[in-house]
């Protein structure tokens, strides 16, 4: 098998991660529920990871990084706690369904205003007309840092220094780049950084979270136990217990350190160039076969290791069940969620055939994808 669908998951790891969590899974008992050996490694190994996750990420405080289980459910606490009737909220047609679908509840259910920035068909945002979209009521800004269907980074300093000159928050999805893409959130200026594990930051499905910047506070979005503070009515107001509750998952999050620990001794820097060595060389060997359309990536932008194709017009569900039956590769067709990129690309019929590539992928599975491209190319013309 040929795994090219790190966007989604990344399924090949550092062996480290593995190693962590089967250690974990009968070492570790609740963290902050007992003071025996078990419960404080667990404690502890949580802790350790929060400090590694705000030290990667730029995040300044490791009390501030809150887990939760992935990035979808970081992204619905952190909009179901800002946005409320009478706000107005701007987000990107680049935006994954875990930011549109909480953000059109909120328009729904609450009355909460919503301007969608729209996107170009070549991926590109236009940064002024994104400054047009502040209203008096603006409250924040919900922004994916690369798209998850063209990998195309966006210029998230430039829209955070817009967002907060017109007093809003910016809360990023960095769901395709923390671990791949160099992430500062102080740096950037955002205000709530929304990350999963299970993708570039190699660890365990089931592990994620949120950092949140100096001063930001948001309320609890689950109640329940907290270990401590047993006798109160209402759940911990203090960092990070309020945004969590119930027994965290120390095995998935001992994995998600592993794989922090991976990266940080590789460098984001070395990891994003080997990806996009990867994404390039990809690129070049199918760009010019016939039919072969390749969406979002123009040059004078950051990207993420995907390349997004479709062959004429053969529909993207039958090409990538091709490329697995045939070749044993594994990629993302159809909409990936992504219902307004895809309707901003012209792809909302066909989809597109996502291959997206991690760090630990080698030139010699690239050429592979392009050898199957190039026969199902020579196939289907
Ligand atoms: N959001 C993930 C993807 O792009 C699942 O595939």
């Amino acid at each position: 098998m040929i795994y090219f669908d790190n966007a989604a998951t990344t399924m090949l790891k550092p062996p480290s991660v593995a190693q962590a969590v089967a250690a974990a899974i009968n070492e570790f008992g609740g963290a902050g529920r007992g003071v025996h050996e078990a419960s404080l490694a667990s404690g502890m190994a949580i802790y350790n990871a929060r400090a590694a996750i705000a030290h990667l990420l730029g995040a300044p405080d490791p009390k501030h990084v809150c887990f939760a289980l992935n990035v979808t459910e970081a992204l619905n606490c952190a909009i179901a706690g800002l946005l409320h009737a009478g706000d107005h909220a701007i987000t990107t047609a680049a935006s994954h369904n875990s930011v549109l679908r909480p953000l059109y509840r909120k328009v729904d259910e609450e009355g909460v205003q919503l301007d969608v920035l729209p996107v170009a068909p070549d991926a590109s945002i236009d940064y002024a007309a994104f400054e047009a979209l502040f209203r008096p009521n603006t409250k924040a800004v919900v922004a994916t840092h690369a798209s998850n269907l063209t990998g195309d980074v966006y210029d998230i300093a430039r829209m955070a220094a817009i967002a907060h000159d017109h007093g809003a928050l910016f809360v990023l999805d960095a769901a395709q780049t923390a671990g791949s893409v160099p992430t500062n959130m102080v740096e950037l200026g955002v205000d709530v950084l929304c990350f999963t594990g299970h993708k570039s930051l190699f660890g365990p499905q089931g592990t994620g979270g949120l950092c949140l910047g100096e001063g930001v506070d948001l309320p609890a979005f689950k109640e329940g136990g907290s270990g401590t503070h047993s006798y109160d009515r209402r759940h911990p107001d203090f960092y990070p217990e309020h945004l969590e509750a119930g027994t965290l998952n120390g095995h998935g999050i001992a994995g998600l350190a592993a794989g922090v620990a991976f990266i940080e001794g590789v460098g984001v820097e070395a990891i994003h160039r080997h990806t996009l060595a990867l994404s390039d060389r990809f690129e070049t060997g199918v760009r010019d076969l016939p039919g072969v359309r390749i969406y979002g990536g123009h040059a004078d932008v950051d990207r993420t290791g995907i390349v997004a194709l479709n062959i004429g017009d053969v529909d993207s569900g039958a090409v990538s069940d091709l490329l697995n039956a045939e070749y044993g590769i594994c990629t993302r067709a159809g909409a990936h969620c992504a219902p307004l990129m895809h309707k901003a690309l012209g792809t909302e019929g066909p989809g597109a055939v996502r291959f997206s590539f991690g760090y630990l992928n080698t030139e010699e599975e690239v050429d592979e994808g392009i050898r199957a491209i190039a026969e199902i190319v020579a196939e289907v013309a």
